[in-house]
């Protein structure tokens, strides 16, 4: 079974895709570690973000390897720089690029293949996985959003002000929301869930009552 979690940044999707995998037992994926290990690359190779072909080409040639919570770039760990106000600021520019989108919706759908899978990120209801048995969409208040980003970067030693994350996320919303390809939208057979006022943990029980209520349909249908 593929379960797809899409949502803007700071709605408590990977928390909560993370642990809803740890309770079903599913493989996690998070596709955003995908577009930020590539905006890493770049960055790290000084490849110009905005020549798209040669970003394309620099995707298509490094290998990209995810292992739980792990992400690995030609072999080196990436886990935590890729996670850098710097990265997450012009992943926009990988975001926004045809040729990468299409190549790592590839690699998703090959990393899912067979497998029970809980998937993470923009478009995974709706272009990655259109088919997918169960799709979410999380939401949260604007100010929330933008305080759980602030304590990511405190938890790294970055201190950020509010109000600069508030206006990155409002214009990275906008960009995610009218992008081209892949743009941020709920697939239409998607339960959408607002996160401001529900503890990670509610949430996570809220997602798994109607992960495993689908799952019984499933099985019963199969019967
Ligand atoms: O969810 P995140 O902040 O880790 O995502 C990093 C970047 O990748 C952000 O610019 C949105 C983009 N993204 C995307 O375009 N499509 C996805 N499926 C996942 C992330």
């Amino acid at each position: 079974m593929i379960v797809t979690i899409d949502g803007p940044a700071g709605a408590g999707k990977s928390s909560a895709a993370r642990q809803l995998a740890a309770r079903l037992g599913f493989r996690f994926l998070d596709t955003g570690a995908m577009y930020r290990a590539v905006t890493w690359y770049c960055l790290d190779r000084q490849i110009n973000l905005q020549d798209e072909p040669a970003v394309a080409d620099a995707a298509r040639r490094m290998h990209l390897a995810l292992d739980a919570d792990r992400v690995f770039v030609d072999e080196v760990e990436v886990s935590h720089a890729i996670r850098s106000a710097a990265v997450t600021h012009d992943s926009r520019f990988v975001a926004g690029n045809y040729a990468v989108r299409k190549h790592l919706v590839d690699l998703q759908r090959r990393l899912a293949a067979g497998k029970d899978v809980v998937t993470e990120g923009r478009d995974q209801g709706t272009v990655a996985f259109p088919q997918a048995e169960c799709k979410f969409f999380l939401i949260a208040d604007p100010t929330q959003r933008a305080l759980r980003r602030q304590s990511d970067y405190a938890a790294r030693g970055e201190q950020v002000a509010l109000e600069e994350i508030l206006a990155h996320q409002t214009s990275r919303d906008q960009r995610d929301e009218l992008r081209e390809y892949g743009a941020l939208k709920p697939a239409p057979d998607a339960v959408t869930v607002d996160t401001s006022d529900h503890d990670l943990a509610g949430v996570v029980s809220r997602l798994e009552q109607i992960v495993r209520e689908r799952m019984r349909c499933a099985g019963e249908r199969g019967a």
